[in-house]
């Protein structure tokens, strides 16, 4: 047992060092430099930790848990270093010369230093924190180096929708220390849809009375083949809202509200009718659709979609949405508030004889006039409380509100179009694998999901900036962000699954200099490093598929096959007879050579195990000998 434990920790002091190997010293993201000298800096019980800086003592009390973890003791705290003593310093000395976010790290046999302020340390910690090789004899060998870091992006998000599915408190908070760990600065929260409202808003009880709650859910993709019947429901109080906040805070990330509108009103529609323009129409449901409990009056939705049933634009309606917004505004601190704007039907608008008048008296062109009416009366509002609106790109239509900043989801042109009339905006193309409820592979094995497909390359191989825009234009873009939509996200390791490892090459595209860029590095040095670190952790993920498959006929009969474990630590196991491959199969270790005889072919089989167990899906490959027929079926 303890010659096992011997040998394990050889292969994680061997992965460690390799790190050090690495061009960007195992960091994700990707620095703007890193100069890497002859030299270590040795980490022991020796060195003492100086912060002099009253505002700096947070950050110094965060660096020395880690120490303590990675470790097993604390750095002494001190104001200044001996002469011969070793030290980490942490400074804002100097960081006023740093762009904003941007930090400096300088590692000599003698000091590490950390310069930067606010966010900027943080990022310098949280780089420090990556590079850090695992103990051995009771002290850590650091290469010396010379890092410069400041970010490409101003505004680097996630979303999370918790409408469709809503997870607790503490799944948000993880969600928070991966996206600060990633030196993300934006958590976007899709608090309202049209299956449920998540937040408490004290003015209207309702909301979370009726419609944090609906009466089941589909079963399996839509439009489901069944329900399931059990009664789903749940929101945020006020009090776990402000504590969400203050915990994202904490960590530099500005946790922006959505409260959806005019369309994906539904819940809402449930809680309080009279939002409706039809007000004593029942929710529309489809005979054949699957649906648990009464179908009559106003519902929550259980089907996933788009409905018609959206925000009547009268008085009552504002009122309502100002009303729900100044508590919203009075919770979060943010600068910018979300409100949807996206997927807004106009089947009712178009049925109803007050929106047709109301069509008629402001003189708008059609109803695409009325949603632009409807975001720019809600601008306004928002505007006169002091923040800004973000909406997704259907605000474009019939004309943007004056201070709107544009989410572009359907691609890139409306992100184009926004920046080209002036407006901020943030990238988030579903096309550009920035949604983050697709597949991240065509394996039968991969878990129910919205469709499409979006790998950690497609993600870091997509460029936010779009070719079209000038220089002076591409200032308006201001950021990037990946969305998780929770159809078919139901539990908090379902979500980790879906995030990771795609967070770690968006984080690089948000805040990584483009010329920076390098797959090979990234999935071969840097993911495979931290996935291995995150394998300890309890924490899930999708394990990645062996790395460079190559497979070559050799002689009339064999096929030479080389592939490479993803992650140090993990195994691939295969089969070559059509079975499912699992640890009794084969264990790869050396390049296969296949004997597949002229006019035939052989599926392999793989599948990765990592060290805590978890496995991959199961990918096929045909080994092909000049068949006919090569599909997998
Ligand atoms: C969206 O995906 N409907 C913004």
């Amino acid at each position: 047992m303890k010659k096992l434990f011997t040998i394990v920790l050889l292969i994680f002091i061997a992965i460690e060092a390799s790190a050090q190997q690495d061009q960007n010293m195992g960091i994700i993201p990707a620095p703007v430099s890193v100069k890497k000298s002859n030299g270590n800096f040795k980490l022991d019980k020796t060195v003492v930790l100086v912060s002099n800086e009253p505002k700096n003592s947070r950050m110094a009390d965060l660096f020395n848990a880690f120490v303590v973890t990675k470790t097993g003791f604390a750095l002494r705290p001190a104001k200044a270093a001996k002469a011969n003593e070793k030290a980490i310093i942490l400074t804002s000395v100097g960081a006023d010369k740093l762009p904003v976010e941007g930090y400096k790290i300088k590692i000599t046999n003698k000091n590490i230093t950390i310069v930067g302020t606010e966010a900027g340390l943080f990022y310098g910690l949280k780089s420090i924190m990556q590079l850090m090789p695992e103990k051995a004899n009771d002290q850590i060998l650091i290469t010396t180096c010379e890092i410069n870091d400041y970010p490409r992006f101003k505004y680097r998000g996630m979303h999370l929708d918790v409408s469709r599915h809503m997870f607790p408190v503490s799944l948000i908070k993880k969600y928070i220390d991966l996206m600060s760990d990633y030196k993300m600065n934006n958590f976007h929260w899709h608090l309202t849809d049209d299956q449920g409202w998540r937040i408490e808003i004290k003015k209207y009880p309702k909301l979370t009375e009726v419609g944090s709650k609906r009466n089941g859910t589909i079963i399996g993709h839509y439009p489901g083949v069944g329900t399931d019947n059990k009664e789903y429901k749940g929101y945020y109080t006020q009090n776990e809202v402000k504590d969400v906040i203050a915990y994202a805070a904490a960590r530099y990330i500005n946790v922006v509200p959505e409260i959806e509108l005019p369309g994906h009103a539904s819940a809402a529609i449930a809680a309080y009718p009279e939002l409706s323009c039809f007000p004593e129409r029942d929710t529309f449901v489809d005979v054949n659709a699957p649906w648990s409990g009464s179908r009559k009056g106003k519902q929550v939705q259980q089907q996933s979609g788009v409905f018609d049933d959206v925000f009547v634009p009268s008085d009552n309606t504002f009122k309502f949405l100002e009303n729900v917004l100044d508590e919203v505004i009075g919770l979060f601190p943010s600068t910018y508030i979300h409100i949807g704007g996206d997927e807004c039907p106009k089947e009712y608008w178009k049925e109803n004889a007050f929106c047709q008048k109301m069509i008629k008296d402001l003189n708008l062109k059609d109803e695409h006039g009325l949603q632009s009416y409807f975001i720019q009366r809600i601008e306004k509002h928002v505007n006169a409380k002091g923040r800004q609106i973000i909406g997704w790109d259907e605000i474009l239509e019939g004309g943007l509100a004056p201070n709107a900043t544009v989410m572009s989801w359907r691609g890139a042109e409306g992100g184009i179009i926004a920046a080209q009339q002036g407006h901020d905006v943030i990238m988030t193309p579903n096309a550009g694998g920035l949604y983050f409820d697709h597949k991240q592979s065509t394996s039968a094995d991969e878990p129910t999901n919205i469709g499409g497909l979006s790998n950690y390359s497609t993600i870091y191989n997509y460029e936010p900036m779009p070719k079209e825009l000038t220089v002076a234009q591409q200032k308006y873009v201001i950021g990037v962000q990946a969305n998780l939509w929770t159809e078919y996200v139901e539990t908090p390791a379902k979500v980790e699954y879906m995030i990771i490892p795609r967070i770690f090459s968006l984080s690089e595209i948000a805040w990584s200099q483009p010329e920076r860029k390098d797959l090979k590095n990234f999935s071969e040095e840097r993911l495979a490093l931290h996935l291995a670190r995150l394998d300890k952790t309890g924490t899930n993920y999708w394990v990645p598929t062996p790395l460079g498959l190559n497979e070559k006929v050799i002689n009339g009969e064999t096929i030479n096959v080389n592939l490479k474990a993803p992650m140090p630590g993990s195994s691939i196991y295969y089969t070559l007879d059509l079975t499912r491959p699992s640890t009794a199969a084969t264990l790869y270790t050396n390049g296969l050579k296949v004997i597949v005889p002229k006019g035939e072919k052989r599926i392999l089989k793989t599948i990765v195990i990592t060290p805590s167990g978890k496995q991959s899906v199961v990918t096929e490959t045909i080994l092909n000998n000049g068949a006919a027929d090569v599909k997998v079926k």
